[in-house]
């Protein structure tokens, strides 16, 4: 049955994650400290070792929430429902907690949806949903649906929020909970010296700030670092808030950037 739970509020990101122990040992760090909640995919070739640092961080299964996701070249009724089997095996686990459409690839992704509107047929799959889905996509999935997406998971910073804001309207709209990746622009804006007078005031970095303002969005953030003192400092965010006038000094850091494929103009 699928059972629409409650997403712990920072994920640990693992894309370009290296497989085998640099995997395994942030997804062990990470749940030391505290995390409960790891986004693969399939594409990131480390499901088996997410898989591992769980089954060995001795955790109860039901306190993490676990999430992957369905390449392109498996969409398809058929296809995908073999691509989960895959997925699931490699994280050695009996279900997973959320999975995701990673792209809207255009003709194939309502047969998809039906499939993974099946995958939650049999307990495998709590939640399912989509990523990388403009309001358009969304449109269309909720025309066709008779499972609504639980999230929609899409890259969201400061430096990348304007373009999104129709989505976003939309997700609140139908209760889709928005999952913000990339969330610190793959590095790339974490010397802004913006953020890091910002940060100053509270005693936090650059990058907690960041994680701090998708949080104050009401988004479900996701950091990725292989590094210890880093997983730390990312999940380091919940003893502040930023201030009204903070929030709308970054909201005009807004430039739209996009650190990978941008869907926004995806048919
Ligand atoms: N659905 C999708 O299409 C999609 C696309 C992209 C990402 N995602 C998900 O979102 C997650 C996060 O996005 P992302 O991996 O693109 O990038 P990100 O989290 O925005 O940034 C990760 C980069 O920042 C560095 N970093 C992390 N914490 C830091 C800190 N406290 N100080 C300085 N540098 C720090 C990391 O380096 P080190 O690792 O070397 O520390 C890495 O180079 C992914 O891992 C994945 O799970 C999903």
């Amino acid at each position: 049955m699928r059972t629409k739970r409650q997403i712990p509020a920072i994920g640990l990101g693992v894309y370009k994650s290296e497989p085998g122990p640099v995997t395994q040992d942030a997804v062990r760090e990470a749940l030391a400290i505290g995390y409960r909640h790891i986004d693969t995919a399939s594409i990131y070739n480390n499901e088996t070792d997410v898989g591992d640092a769980i089954g060995d961080s001795g955790l109860n299964r039901a306190d993490l929430f676990v999430t992957t996701k369905l390449w392109n070249e498996d969409q398809g009724y058929d296809k995908t429902l073999v691509a989960f089997d895959r997925s699931l095996d490699q994280l050695g686990l009996e279900y997973v907690d959320l999975y995701l459409i990673h792209w809207p690839v255009p003709v194939l992704r309502l047969d998809t949806w039906r499939a993974l509107e099946r995958l939650t047929l049999d307990g495998r799959v709590r939640d399912i949903g989509v990523s990388n889905y403009m309001a358009r996509h969304l449109s269309e999935i909720l025309d066709y649906a008779a499972v609504v997406p639980s999230v929609n998971q899409i890259e969201l910073s400061p430096y990348n929020y304007r373009s999104r804001l129709e989505t976003i309207e939309l997700c609140r709209e139908h209760r889709i909970a928005i999952e913000a990746y990339s969330p610190l622009t793959k590095g790339r804006k974490l010397d802004d010296p913006v953020l890091a007078e910002i940060g100053s005031a509270y005693g936090k970095t650059a990058a907690q700030v960041l994680i701090r303002w998708g949080l104050d969005q009401g988004f479900v953030v996701l950091p990725k670092s292989v590094h210890a003192n880093r997983i730390a400092e990312n999940f380091d965010v919940f003893d502040f808030q930023l201030s009204g006038a903070d929030l709308a000094c970054l909201e005009d850091l807004d430039e739209g950037l996009a650190t990978g494929w941008d869907p926004i103009d995806a048919p």
